[in-house]
């Protein structure tokens, strides 16, 4: 495409600073939990944005949605763009809604250039990315392409005890959670516009990442069992201190992903819930969900291993009862070399420069590259700053986003 997209990018930001203020915090933190009311407002938001774009939308048995620009030969499977809009605890305007907002922006800015594409190109809104409500990143996705089974997926249960198939019914969302299963040939391609996550395009001065790898994450859910009781009369002998164990644990993970010498692994304990939670009382009960990841899956796994053996360690030097659950451990993925070469010529052609990179952070592209060719498009991040309020990318840099999405659209709906 030879004509310049002439980006409307004053109003797409109004519009990610008005999602931004569908919120279950006072903005401008963002905090928007699968299937939480906010979540519902925003997701009613975008869609009236895709429907003013003349998108015709569908949404299946969880909520993913899929908006679609009819091209000119309906029948050919459509390329497929898109990312999430919910949100951790305490997040910013940007992670998923850059590509969901910057996604639709493309589409309109390719609509003005008068352009119609060949295949049709379909706006995917993808459900619950974040693992906050269930404990597993990318239920919508990993629905999609069967890496969970429909039985696996009733069996998910938030901190309050309720499933899926409740908190689906609730939200509206209806039909057989077998239909959510997508077969390959459903999308051609599949293209995620998103923030880098990371440091490394602003602090070279780069516009793009192209990204060739999605590292491998893995979840590991462990509940420590010891004794309670009263943190004055009970004397430090003989406790069973279930929190004093697991801060052996966290130890324990740092150290063993630290021991690999690679950059590229880490390990994280993000909840820690203690019970009975009370000043006074030694914690008798503590739930810790750990994260891993590295770009090399069985190095990755090595770290589960250590983990694994320093929780029976705990356990027998402390005398409590370790169980582990592992919640999710999924393979890297590979982009496509043809998207990325793609994608390499639309960056040029709009004089944006770009490096080839490997997301750490991980996508429903993840999940999509099991039935799909796909590709991500990063954008730098101010600081590298993800997951807080302020993550920030400016306008320029979602412009060169945008810009470089719709010429790779338009590449490879043709
Ligand atoms: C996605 O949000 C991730 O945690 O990588
Ligand atoms: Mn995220
Ligand atoms: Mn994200």
């Amino acid at each position: 495409m030879s004509t310049r997209p002439q980006l409307t990018i004053d109003g797409l930001i109004l519009e990610l600073l008005s999602l931004g203020q569908i919120s279950e915090a006072e903005p401008p933190v963002v905090t928007r939990v699968v299937f939480s009311e906010a979540d519902m407002r925003a997701r009613g938001y975008v869609k009236s944005l895709c429907a003013s774009a003349g998108l015709t939308i569908q949404e299946d048995a969880i909520g993913n949605t899929f908006a679609r620009w009819q091209g000119r030969d309906p029948e050919l499977a459509p390329v497929g763009t898109g990312s999430h809009i919910d949100a951790i605890p305490n997040a910013g305007l940007y992670d998923g809604c850059v590509g969901v907002l910057g996604g639709l922006e493309a589409i309109r800015v390719l609509q003005k250039l008068g352009y119609k594409p060949r295949r049709s190109i379909e706006l995917v809104i993808f459900t619950s990315e974040e693992p906050t409500r269930f404990g597993i990143g990318c239920l919508g996705s990993r629905m999609m392409a069967n890496v969970i089974s429909p039985k696996q997926a009733l069996a998910l249960r938030d901190k309050e005890g309720r499933g899926l198939e409740e908190l689906r019914a609730q939200a509206g969302f209806k039909g057989s959670l077998e239909s959510v299963m997508l077969p390959k040939g459903r999308f051609h391609q599949f293209v995620e516009l998103h923030i880098e996550q990371g440091p490394l395009l602003e602090e070279q001065g780069i516009d793009l990442g192209l990204v060739t790898h999605i590292a491998a994450p893995a979840s590991l859910r462990i509940l420590i069992e010891g004794e309670g009781g009263h943190a004055g009369a009970r004397l430090m002998p003989g406790r069973k201190d279930a929190l004093a164990a697991a801060a052996e644990l966290i130890l324990a993970l740092e150290a063993a992903a630290k021991s690999t010498g690679v950059i590229d692994t880490v390990g994280t304990v993000g909840v820690c819930e203690v019970f009975p939670g009370a000043v006074n009382s030694i914690p008798s009960r503590v739930r810790l969900e750990t994260d891993v990841r590295d770009i090399d899956g069985a190095r990755r796994d090595s770290v589960l291993d250590t983990l694994r053996r320093a929780c029976s360690d705990v356990a027998a030097s402390r005398g409590v009862t370790i169980t582990t659950e592992l919640v999710n451990a999924d393979p890297p993925a590979t982009c496509d070399p043809e998207i990325v070469s793609t994608m390499e010529a639309a960056a040029a052609e709009a004089g944006k420069t770009y490096k080839k990179m490997v997301s750490r952070a991980y996508h429903d592209s993840l999940f999509m590259a099991r039935i799909a060719p796909v590709a991500m498009l990063f954008i730098p991040c101010r600081g590298g700053v993800s997951h807080r309020p302020d993550e920030y990318a400016s306008p320029e840099w979602i412009g060169s986003g945008i810009n470089v999405l719709a010429r790779t659209l338009v590449k490879l709906a043709e």
